[in-house]
């Protein structure tokens, strides 16, 4: 009993604390074997410990332990020492009110029936304490989350829609582990391009006073039209490059126009994040300028940084280009300020755990980042220690004809255009099931920006992040199958089932009883349990980092509750209360779920 008083960690965690002392007691020899603890979807049980097989051939041959093999006298002796012990690992088992019964079958599990009175009992608790209750629980305090990032002047297109989906969604499940986010958008707002925006910029606008957004019109054309004259115009691109100089070396009507171009884009791209409801935090690249040579000089002065073709770099084991850390022009590039914004993130923000979120085609980037910081020893080379960094890639978005996502005239996709649409088909969709009727025009709004956006989110998220997804309205907003379209309707259903109760659920989970008698009531049951583990898939997000797997929870959190529902009757029947508690659970984690998958939940539908 001693390890439950301690009640904490997960369904698999606290099972595992069990059969840790099972296997003391019955090897007492071996002190150091983890339990191997896993769910099962047997009809034999809900969980199963799998160490017989492995510790048998561990331990076999060693003298003096009660685990011991037979003597090399044949196949059925073997079976019976190797039966004996298994049953001593069930029989040593500590009693726990966790555990309804326990057998053993196949080649050498020991199955655990959960108990459901004990199941029911958790789920209740987790209703009036609250879902935080079942937060899992990092050792780190900080981390960095470096997402989203799109260039000044360009427009955000598809790519930094899946950075600003899956790292916002990654920080939210850390900041529901309790670690603080520093949600940093690593803006590229420092580069020679802004030479050549700023000489067009001064042509223009000869008073700067009269830039503005609307006198600037699309800031993209902007860009394309100055890069025309920078390619076709020698005396623009000369001046355009000196722009560079004078810019970084601080003269001020260069940073003037600078950060009004800027502060232009900057309007654009936090207007797609207020739509999409994601809070960063810039911290562009010409924020670590500032510190780029006294990094380099310390790195210089450990013998990292060596001379080639007239460049200064860093020679990484395994890679053969090296890490570029000054150009031969003696500026500044992507890497420099890749290293030096990591060392600004491990010393002055004392961040842990550093995560990237940008394209595959970024990785050997990051690789060589990450290994010259190594060599720096500013990272332990063992990866499982802390502070660590993890770049956190994703594959292409691709249009339906399985080619990178463009629109009709070859251009990149606007975001603003994508959600645009997203909204409008929703909306569409809502009217024709007559809500126009029914709803006031805000619900009606409210309701199509919710599914619109949710639905978009969800298709990217629901994707390994590695795979290359084709974005498909038809398909995303589809009322059936994995879309969030069918995940939010679920969610609604169930609070308009608890709504015609006319119950006052705060009262009933205080008051009521939650029991799981019926099997659907049990397997759905099991399930909103088993967000510990989908809980344990945030802490596995802490090596993996997949979305996805939340999003198969909740999917067949949804199917479970479907089944549940159609085989139980709720309102009405004697055991109306304990299933509107059922219900309430079921609403409550599925809200959990949305808000870390970015999604705002609907009541009605
Ligand atoms: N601005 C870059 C791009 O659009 C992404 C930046 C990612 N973050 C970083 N620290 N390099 O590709």
């Amino acid at each position: 009993m001693a390890a439950e008083q301690e009640n904490v960690g997960n369904l698999k965690q606290r099972l595992a604390k069990l059969f840790q002392l099972s296997l003391d007691a019955t090897v007492p020899g071996e002190p150091d074997i983890e339990p191997l603890v896993a769910a099962c979807t047997a009809k034999f049980g809900d969980y199963q410990c799998n160490n017989a097989m492995g510790l048998w051939s561990k331990i076999k041959g060693r003298p003096g332990i009660e685990f011991r093999g037979p003597p090399a006298v044949g196949q059925a002796c073997f079976e019976f020492f190797f039966l004996e012990n298994i049953f001593a690992i069930m029989k040593n088992l500590p009693q726990s009110e966790m555990i309804e019964s326990c057998s053993v079958a196949g080649p050498g599990f020991v199955n655990v029936v959960l108990s459901k009175n004990w199941m029911a009992q958790n789920i209740q608790k987790m209703l009036v304490d609250g879902i935080e209750t079942w937060a899992p629980k990092l050792s780190i305090k900080r981390a960095v989350v470096d997402f989203s990032s799109p260039n000044i002047a360009k427009e955000m297109h598809v790519g930094h829609l899946r950075s600003t989906i899956i790292g916002d969604t990654l920080a939210s499940m850390l900041e529901f582990s309790n670690v603080e986010v520093l949600r940093r958008n690593h803006v590229g707002d420092w580069g020679t391009q802004f030479g050549m925006l700023i000489e067009f910029l001064f042509e223009k606008f000869p008073n700067l006073e009269d830039v503005n957004e609307t006198a600037i019109g699309d800031l993209q054309a902007f860009y394309k039209e100055s890069k025309q004259r920078f390619d076709v115009d020698a005396e623009f691109k000369d001046r355009a490059q000196k722009a560079v100089v004078r810019l970084q070396s601080g003269e001020q009507m260069y940073r003037k126009a600078w950060a009004q171009i800027c502060e232009i884009s900057r309007r654009e791209f936090y207007q797609v994040y207020q739509r999409l409801g994601v809070h960063l935090e810039e911290k562009g690249e010409s924020f670590y300028n500032p510190h780029i040579p006294g990094v380099i000089e310390a790195l210089t002065n450990q013998g990292l940084v060596e001379e080639s073709k007239g460049a200064r770099v860093i020679f990484i084991e395994g890679i053969n280009i090296p890490l570029i850390v000054v150009k031969s022009d003696g500026g500044y590039n992507y890497a420099s300020t890749d290293m030096t914004a990591l060392w600004y993130r491990l010393n002055e923000e004392k961040a842990e755990w550093i995560i990237y979120v940008t394209d595959v085609g970024q990785q050997q980037h990051f690789d060589m980042v990450f290994k010259a910081a190594k060599r720096a020893g500013w990272l332990p080379v063992d990866d499982r220690q802390y502070p660590k960094t993890s770049h956190v890639g994703f594959g292409l978005v691709l249009g339906e004809d399985g080619k990178r996502f463009r629109t009709r005239s070859t251009e990149v996709v606007r975001l603003a255009d994508l959600l645009d649409e997203a909204k409008t088909r929703s909306k569409a969709a809502l009217i024709e099931r007559g809500k126009a009727a029914e709803w006031t025009e805000e619900e009606l709004e409210q309701t199509a920006e919710a599914v619109g956006y949710g639905a978009v989110k969800y298709a990217d998220l629901k994707n390994n992040r590695l795979t290359n997804y084709t974005f498909d309205f038809d398909q995303m907003l589809n009322d059936k199958g994995n879309t969030a379209v069918y995940l939010l309707y679920a969610h609604a259903r169930i609070c308009s089932i608890i709504r015609k109760s006319g119950k006052d659920i705060g009262e009933l989970k205080k008051t009521g009883k939650l029991v799981l008698d019926h099997a659907d009531e049990r397997v759905l049951g099991l399930h909103l349990l088993q967000f510990a583990e989908a809980r344990q898939v945030v802490e596995e997000a802490c090596t993996n980092l997949l979305p996805n797997v939340l999003c198969e929870y909740l999917y067949n959190l949804s199917e479970n509750f479907t089944r549940f529902y159609s085989n139980c009757q709720v309102v009405g029947s004697a055991e109306e209360t304990s299933r509107l508690l059922l219900c309430e659970a079921t609403a409550v984690v599925m809200r959990k779920c949305f808000s870390l998958l970015g999604i705002k939940p609907v009541y009605k539908i």
